[in-house]
């Protein structure tokens, strides 16, 4: 098997004395791979997935990226690491309600790549019009329905060719039909872009079009 691209071993996440929100969790994630993480309300989901983000740092075990402890790391080292390795869509789309849509697409670009700037505009349009948005480029997020600004801010967490796409229950706040046709455009964009994909999602139909379903109880991972 070749290395995985993201690995945790034996992670455990408290906060404060609480009980562990996350206990003795250990996975690995090869590249292009897709995997769905399950489980009710509470039962760490979240935290999980923001720790194989680096959003958010394990109390105990390691977080390896293509081999690399993110403990060894810095605050500078790891928001460029997010900002370059890993895409995040969340259950709010979180766009900028004055910037329009491809506007918004761009802002990952602005930070760490400043030179990057007609690559990336053609990124953005060439992923703009894959997702079906083409015309759509310079419409406010207020103008868009709640499917198209969703898409907008998949191709804003592709932008910068991240190796890992994370979304957590990004298909939350759509209806059946669209949430169906969300997760079937980031399975084709996992493929034809060749990132991994880790979804949340409480849908089970959902899961099963993830090559792999991880179900976490009380903060502990079983086999979904
Ligand atoms: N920043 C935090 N401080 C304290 N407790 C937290 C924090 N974030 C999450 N938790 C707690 O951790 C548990 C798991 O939360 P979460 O990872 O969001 O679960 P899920 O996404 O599966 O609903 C919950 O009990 C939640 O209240
Ligand atoms: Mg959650």
């Amino acid at each position: 098997m070749s290395m995985p691209l993201i690995e945790l071993r034996d992670v455990t996440k408290r906060y404060g004395k609480d009980e562990p929100v996350i206990q003795g969790v250990s996975l690995a994630i090869q590249a292009g791979e897709t995997l769905a993480v399950v489980g009710p309300s509470g039962s760490g989901k979240s935290t999980l997935l923001n720790i194989l983000g680096a959003l958010d740092s394990p109390t105990s075990g390691q977080v390896l990226f293509e081999q690399e402890d993110l403990a060894q790391y810095g605050d500078d080292w790891l928001a460029e690491f997010r900002n370059r390795q890993v895409g995040f869509v969340f259950q709010r789309h979180h766009l900028l309600p004055q910037l329009t849509a491809f506007e918004n697409v761009l802002v990952p670009t602005l930070v760490t790549r400043p030179g990057w700037k007609d690559t990336a505009t053609e990124r953005a349009e060439r992923l703009m019009t894959r997702v079906g948005l083409g015309g759509k480029m310079h419409s406010r997020p207020g103008e868009l329905s709640g499917g198209e600004r969703q898409r907008v801010a998949v191709v804003r967490a592709l932008i910068n060719a991240p190796k890992l796409l994370l979304a957590d229950e990004p298909t939350g706040s759509l209806d059946a039909v669209l949430a169906g046709s969300l997760v079937d455009l980031l399975v084709d964009l996992n493929r034809e872009e060749g990132v991994a994909l880790v979804m949340v999602t409480h849908a089970e139909a959902l899961a099963r079009r993830m090559g792999k379903i991880l179900e976490l109880h009380a903060g502990k991972l079983g086999k979904g």
